[in-house]
């Protein structure tokens, strides 16, 4: 058994309106949960859900993002999300856009969902869609579970609503290929709320950012799940302080 965080959209630059790392700054936010993460010794990974940063042709942001990523005291891995989709965010070494990893024998794939999503030229859709599959096709046989993360989560609501700047208009599809995949669980952020749902018999989980709430007043938080032999399970960890 094993821990692993997700965090998402801790969007470096958001909501800071007395600068990149004041006490009121996105960065500030990201750093409650590392400290949390850093307190508990049982998270043995840390996932990064995409937005890392506001503007990603800001290399100020980004550099306050890896700053406080790079407090972490566990290994992390991060997909790419529409805020980072920038030359000079995509150019920067060791800023995430992908992984895949083995841990534990539980098998992780990210990728990049703007990509995926069709928002970049149809070349890089056919690029996104054939390392997805690849990626997939080439986990380890004996892989106990099998997580995807992707900035964009399918739906908000349900399958059948309006194609909009929050959902993947080719959910369909990506639902059959989770579903063939028998991917264990998807994980996403981009919308800033916790959603917990299961399509086709594929459970999907999106939470909230670090940087702000978004669709409503909610607290900052982020994810841990627990990986056991047969299962997982999701729990939200606020970082907001009661007084
Ligand atoms: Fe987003």
């Amino acid at each position: 058994m094993f821990n692993f965080a997700f965090i998402t959209d801790p969007q470096i630059g958001m909501a800071s309106p007395n600068g990149l790392e004041a006490d009121d700054s996105a960065r500030a936010r990201l750093d409650k949960a590392v400290d949390f993460i850093n307190a508990n010794d049982d998270v043995e990974l840390v996932i990064f859900g995409g937005d890392h940063v506001n503007h990603g042709d800001s290399v100020e942001q980004l550099d306050v993002f890896l700053a406080g990523a790079g407090r972490l005291k566990v290994p992390w891995y991060g997909v790419s999300g529409n805020h980072d989709q920038h030359a000079v965010y995509m150019t920067h070494e060791a800023t995430p856009n992908r992984f895949t990893l083995t841990h534990k024998g539980c098998f992780f794939v990210g990728f990049n969902a703007s990509a995926l999503r069709g928002d970049l030229e149809a070349e890089a859709q056919a690029e996104e869609w054939a390392y997805l599959r690849e990626t997939v096709a080439a986990a380890p046989a004996e892989a106990t579970h099998r997580f995807v993360v992707m900035h964009w989560p399918l739906f908000t609501q349900h399958p059948d609503e309006e194609e909009c700047y929050w959902n993947m208009p080719n959910r369909h599809q990506l639902v059959q290929f989770f579903k063939e995949s028998k991917i264990t669980c998807v994980l996403c952020g981009h919308w800033h709320q916790d959603v917990d749902g299961v399509w086709q018999g594929v459970p999907l989980v999106t939470s909230i950012g670090t940087c702000r709430q978004l669709q409503y007043p909610e607290e900052t938080a982020f994810k841990l799940v627990a990986v056991f032999d047969d299962g997982f399970s999701v729990r939200r960890v606020s970082v907001e302080t009661v007084a």
